[in-house]
Parts: structure tokens; C-alpha cells; sequence
């Protein structure tokens, strides 16, 4: 089939709000909008105006009363504790109505926070489902992050109730959140009048009394007493979620959606984007924690009336690296959205891909990728071995959606590996020099969005207009920052090469390299310190910390890297997956004092690189280059 991209692309250019009206009638409002788009709203601008909506309905309410009640909204499949769940939308609305009771008994209304700290169960979705019900504003939390990293997050966002669980479970370990929901309210200023704490069999959480209550007692007090929440109208500009990403400091940035746009964007990457009809089954591997799980776990697949796969697992070692194979077998799965590292951990186990035989894959269609740059030699090899379509798409946590893909459901584009296709109806994409001028096709500079964006795409911060401006809005004028830099092909596809800011990418979660240098900082014996994103075979980077100890510290110096380690394991969390660290006599540095990091990311990395004008001692990287080279590094 030819594709229809460039057509509707075009269309898009020539009328954006015409185009999004019409993408509008896949929703059920309760009242349509004023003005699709209201330029002199908000900072820059605000969609479907006037509008008034509930994102749980359309998301379940619909389909349970319009002939789906029998389908499976959800299936929960979990390898690693050997537990699987199917709820029809029937029966997801059902416990829908039940927990939204739940918030609003404990005192939840419109507007209201909760936070939620949650494993992959289906409750962590009935839980944001519940909260959009009512109109509250619901967090998640991932749950790799330490307490304290929980406890910023409960300072920012003022949430009312917290729903945790008892645990998470990674392989080998159980990973008891609820001490860690304990510390961090206990190191915030703010207190959450309830907890709501879901008991799991593999950890018993010990509950303080007033404060935390048991989940299930609460759901069968509410189904006793016959308790359903109804849907609270919102405004379509009312904010669905809070999702804290990595900024260039140790403040996380709350990343604000709206209901409206996002319902309406959502929805119509299902069939355009991913090329999905209603009623199939959808799995986006990874986690309710990050966006794509926001996003393709839970919103977009239910909004269109599809199937929504929640994996509590590891693409390896749960039992092995055929669960991928064994999930779509079984499930029937047409789509698997997941992130490059998954199929890099895959390859690493089985090389022959002779695990992908043992499963009927007939029913695949397409694999998506997105959360880091998908290198060809993984692209490459999942298309030989799977021989389906391999889509990268390029997003961040704050647009919600793909910025750059190659719509499917619009007729595939021609495939070139190394770039995740072309720009998405609703975002005009150009490659800028630092003056915000457009640079040539093929010429690397940042990859900037003329604005407005479109409807989906982050509308503002918690609490931090000026952030929100100085972050994406101030640096060209007229267009949203991605903070991405690479370049445009002759043919319109985009090459996403780099961040132009200390965020790196760890087994495609986003982290910040600025936050981490903040704690590592903080250890008494610590002078000054640098950390950087290097290249890793199977997380695509990983953060690397070079130390300069206090003069006259004389401990061992393998105590305090594995001090320093523990700190950033405590103070962020696992995830951030902190385990290099050198200790060096000095750090490169401009004349200027400007710590010289893209220079060791070359040396780190093994590439060539060219002596800065501006440096301050050229010997000083001799000395980064021994400290690397007695690590192994580069490989
Ligand atoms: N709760 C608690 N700890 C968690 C956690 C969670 N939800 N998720 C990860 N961690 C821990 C891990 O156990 C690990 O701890 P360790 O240092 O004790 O081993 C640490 O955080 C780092 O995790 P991760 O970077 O995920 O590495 P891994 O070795 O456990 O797994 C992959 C590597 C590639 C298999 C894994 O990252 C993966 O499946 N990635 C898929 C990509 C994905 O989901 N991306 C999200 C955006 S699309
Ligand atoms: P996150 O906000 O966690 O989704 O991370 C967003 C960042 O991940 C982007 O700004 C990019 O740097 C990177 N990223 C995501 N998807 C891709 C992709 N397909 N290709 C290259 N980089 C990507």
C-alpha cells in the first residue's frame, strides 16, 4: 500500500485545527470545545477549549456499555511471580467505580493529588483510572526510586492519599516499598492524610494506624455498601496527571497532561500510528511508571477499545529470553511497543533468536520502539529474526506521544535505519544552530518544534512557570526546545543523535547526570566531582562518576567509591544504576572552569576527539584516559 503520510501531513499543515477537530470526534465529550485551540491561553496556548470531559469514561464506561463488556481490557501476565488476570472492561469498570469510592471516602475530590507508588499489578492501573474518574490529579511514582526521591516528589505535588503496595519484585529480590513510602513521608514537609496500601503475598507491609489502610478491606467495605464513584466532569484543559521526569538538577520536573488533548492525540496514534483496529490486543513493555506506560499501557489502548497487556517481568531471565515470544503467543498479540535495551538484553541471551521459533508468532504485526536511540545493529537483527516491520519513534515524557514515527496505519514509509522516520501531523520539526537559524539537510543542530504543540504535549509544569519557559520556551523564540540535537535528511526523516543537556538514557530511562553529581557531591569526603552518560553494549549509557577527593584525606579510596555508590543507590534509587566510579587527582576544565565532560565522554567512549581551545591543562586528560584504560574502558 502506498502511504498516505505525506497527504495527511499536508493536511494536517494546511488547517491544524480542522485536523484535530476531526481527530476530536473519536471521543465522547460532555460538552464539544469553545475553541479547538485558544493561542492566547496558558504560555503557549491551550487545546479544546471550553470543552468539558472524563477520561475514565471514554477510556472504560464506553466500552463496557457499547458492546465490549466481555472483551479483555486488561491482561495481567506475571512470569515473575507466576500470576496471570484477565478483567473485561466490564470488570474493570466495575473496580473502577469501586476504588474511585475508595479515594473519594478517604476524602479525594476534583483537582486533588495522589500519589502512587506502584508495581505492574493491574491495581496500580485501577488506581489511575480511579483518580481520572473523579477528577483527581494522579502521580506515579517509578518504583526504582529511592524514598527520598519519592519524598520530592510528595513536596511538589501536595497529594492527599498515597497508594503503594507492599512490594515490587525484581529477580531475586522483593523490593518492599512500603518502608520506603514510610521514609519519604517522613523526610517531606508535606503529610498525605492516607495511605492506601495494597497487600501482595510476597511481603506483608506493617501499617501505621489513622494513617494507612488496607486496600482490599476498603473495596469489599464499598462493594458492600453498594459504593460506585460516578464520572466528575472535567474541564478538558483540567490536568490528568503529574509525571515527574529527570531535569538538569536534582528537582525532577512535573511534566502536567491535560484530559482533552491527550484523549483526543491518543487516540488517534492508535489507528494512524501504530495501525490498530479496536478490539486487538496491544502490549507496551514497560512500566506504569514511565510515560510510554502512561501513555500505551494504560490510556491509549483503552481509550481505542483495545486489549492492554500488563507484564510484571523482564524480557530475560524471567524465565528466559523467550517470555516476549511466549507473552504475543499466547495473548495474541498484534502490537509490542518496547525500548531497544529490551531487544539488546534479548539478543545477548540468544544470539539465534532460536528461542522466537518455539512460539506460534503468526499474529504478530509490528514491533515499536522508542526510549532511546535504536541502534541498526538491534534493529537489524529484531527484523531479521521476528521479519515483522521494526518502527523506532522518537518522544520525551513531556510531548506524550510521538514526535517522529513512521505511521503505520497511514502506509509505511520506507525504513531508514539509524531514524525514527518523519515528523507526526501536529509537530512542524526544524534543525536550528545556536541562533535559531534553520540549518542545512544533513547539517547536525538542535531539534526544535515550532509551536504551538500539538494537543497531548505538556501544557505547562506543576508549579513552575518559569521553569516551563526558561526549560523549552526561551532558547528560540517561537519554538518548543527538545533539547535533542541531530539532524534532517533530504527526505524529511529526522536523526536523533544526542541530548544537548546532562539527561542520559540507562536501559531507556531518563536520568539526570546533574542530580547525580549533586549527590555524590555530598559525601564529606568529596572535593569536586563529574559525572557522565558512556556507551554500554546493553543499557545503550551508563553513568560514569570521576571524584576528587578533599587534600588530605588519606582512607582507602575503594571504601569511598563504594560509599558514593551506596549514596547515589539510597538517595535516587537502583535505577539510576550508579556502579563506575574513578577517583582522579584532577577534572579537565576550561580556562574558565567549565568541567570539560563531552571531552571525557569521547575518551570514555573511544572516540576521536579534538583538543579544546580553551583548556586549561591538556595533561589532565592523559590522566582521565589512564584512570579509564585501568577499568577496561573503552572496551
Ligand atoms: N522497582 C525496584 N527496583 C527496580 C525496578 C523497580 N520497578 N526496576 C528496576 N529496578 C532495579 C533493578 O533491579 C536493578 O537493580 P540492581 O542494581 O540491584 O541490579 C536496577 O534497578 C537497574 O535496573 P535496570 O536498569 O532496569 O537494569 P536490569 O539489569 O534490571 O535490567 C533490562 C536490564 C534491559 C532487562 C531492563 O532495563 C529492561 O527490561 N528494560 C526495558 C526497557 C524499559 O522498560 N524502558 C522503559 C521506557 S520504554
Ligand atoms: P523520556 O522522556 O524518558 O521518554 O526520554 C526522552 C529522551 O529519550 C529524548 O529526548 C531522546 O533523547 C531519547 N529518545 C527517546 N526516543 C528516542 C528515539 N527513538 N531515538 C533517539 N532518542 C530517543
Amino acid at each position: 500500500m502506498s502511504s498516505r503520510y505525506h497527504e495527511v501531513y499536508q493536511g494536517w499543515k494546511s488547517d491544524p485545527e480542522g485536523f484535530w477537530a476531526e481527530a476530536a470526534k473519536g471521543i465522547d465529550w460532555v460538552k464539544p470545545a469553545d475553541k479547538v485551540f485558544d493561542g492566547e491561553a496558558g504560555l503557549a496556548g491551550r487545546w479544546f477549549v471550553g470543552a468539558e470531559c472524563n477520561t475514565c469514561f471514554n477510556c472504560v464506561d464506553r466500552h463496557a456499555e457499547g458492546g465490549r463488556a466481555d472483551q479483555a481490557a486488561l491482561i495481567y501476565d506475571s512470569p515473575i511471580t507466576g500470576n496471570k488476570r484477565t478483567l473485561t472492561f466490564a470488570d474493570l469498570l466495575e473496580e473502577v467505580q469501586l476504588f474511585g469510592a475508595v479515594l473519594e471516602d478517604l476524602g479525594v475530590g476534583k483537582g486533588d493529588r495522589v500519589i502512587l507508588y506502584m508495581p505492574m499489578v493491574p491495581e496500580a492501573v485501577i488506581a489511575m483510572l480511579a483518580c481520572a474518574r473523579i477528577g483527581a490529579v494522579h502521580s506515579v511514582v517509578f518504583g526504582g526510586f529511592a524514598a527520598n526521591e519519592l519524598a520530592t516528589r510528595i513536596d511538589d505535588a501536595k497529594p492527599k492519599v498515597m497508594v503503594t503496595a507492599s512490594c515490587g519484585i525484581e529477580p531475586g529480590r522483593v523490593v518492599e516499598y512500603k518502608p520506603l513510602l514510610d521514609q519519604a513521608i517522613e523526610t517531606a514537609a508535606w503529610k498525605p492524610s492516607g495511605c492506601v496500601v495494597y497487600q501482595r503475598p510476597q511481603a506483608q507491609a506493617s501499617m501505621i494506624e489513622g494513617r494507612d489502610h488496607d486496600w482490599a478491606a476498603l473495596v469489599e467495605t464499598a462493594r458492600t455498601a453498594g459504593r460506585k464513584a460516578d464520572c466528575v466532569t472535567v474541564a478538558a484543559t483540567d490536568p490528568l496527571y503529574i509525571l515527574y521526569t529527570s531535569g538538569t538538577t536534582g528537582q525532577p520536573k512535573g511534566v502536567v497532561r491535560d484530559n482533552g488533548g491527550h484523549m483526543v492525540a491518543l487516540h488517534w496514534t492508535m489507528k494512524n500510528l501504530y495501525g490498530v483496529e479496536p478490539g486487538e490486543v496491544y502490549w507496551a513493555a514497560s512500566d506504569v511508571g514511565w510515560v510510554v506506560g502512561h501513555s500505551y499501557i494504560v490510556y491509549a489502548p483503552l481509550l481505542h477499545g483495545n486489549t492492554t497487556i500488563v507484564f510484571e517481568g523482564k524480557p530475560v531471565g524471567t524465565p528466559d529470553a523467550g517470555v516476549f515470544w511466549r507473552v504475543i503467543s499466547e495473548h495474541n498479540v498484534g502490537t509490542l511497543f518496547t525500548a531497544p535495551t529490551a531487544f539488546r538484553a534479548i539478543k545477548k541471551e540468544d544470539p539465534g533468536g532460536d528461542l522466537i521459533g518455539q512460539y506460534d508468532l503468526s499474529g504478530f504485526r509490528t514491533l515499536f520502539l522508542a526510549g532511546e536511540r535504536a541502534d541498526p545493529d538491534t534493529l537489524e537483527w529484531a527484523e531479521a529474526k521476528l521479519r515483522v516491520p521494526v518502527i523506532d519513534h522518537w518522544w520525551q515524557t513531556e510531548t506524550g506521544w510521538a514526535i517522529a514515527a513512521n505511521a503505520v496505519g497511514l502506509g509505511t514509509l520506507p525504513i531508514k535505519h539509524g531514524s525514527p522516520t518523519v515528523a507526526m501531523p501536529g509537530y512542524d520539526l526544524q534543525v536550528l544552530d545556536e541562533t535559531g537559524v534553520e540549518v542545512a539537510r544533513n547539517a547536525t543542530g538542535n531539534i526544535a518544534i515550532k509551536l504551538p504543540l500539538p494537543p497531548g504535549c505538556l501544557p505547562r509544569l506543576w508549579n513552575a512557570e518559569e521553569r516551563f519557559r526558561e526549560s523549552y520556551l526561551t532558547e528560540y523564540d517561537g519554538y518548543y526546545n527538545t533539547s535533542d540535537a541531530g539532524y534532517m535528511d533530504e527526505d524529511g526523516y529526522i536523526y536523533v543523535m544526542s541530548r544537548t543537556d546532562d539527561i542520559i538514557n540507562v536501559a531507556g530511562h531518563r536520568l539526570s547526570t546533574g542530580a547525580m553529581e549533586e549527590v555524590v557531591a555530598s559525601h564529606p569526603d568529596v572535593a569536586e566531582c563529574a559525572v557522565i552518560g558512556i556507551a554500554d553494549q546493553l543499557k545503550g549509557q551508563i553513568p560514569a562518576g570521576f571524584l576528587v577527593l578533599n587534600a588530605g584525606v588519606d582512607r582507602d579510596t575503594g571504601e569511598i567509591e563504594r560509599e558514593v555508590v551506596g549514596l547515589v543507590r539510597e538517595k535516587i534509587g537502583p535505577v539510576a544504576a550508579f556502579k563506575l566510579v574513578l577517583t582522579v587527582h584532577r577534572l579537565p576544565k576550561t580556562r574558565s572552569g567549565k568541567i570539560l565532560r563531552a571531552t571525557m565522554r569521547s575518551i570514555a567512549d573511544g572516540q576521536e576527539y579534538r583538543m579544546p581551545a580553551t583548556i586549561d591543562d591538556p595533561v589532565i586528560l592523559n590522566e582521565i584516559t589512564d584512570a579509564l584504560r585501568d577499568r577496561g574502558i573503552p572496551a
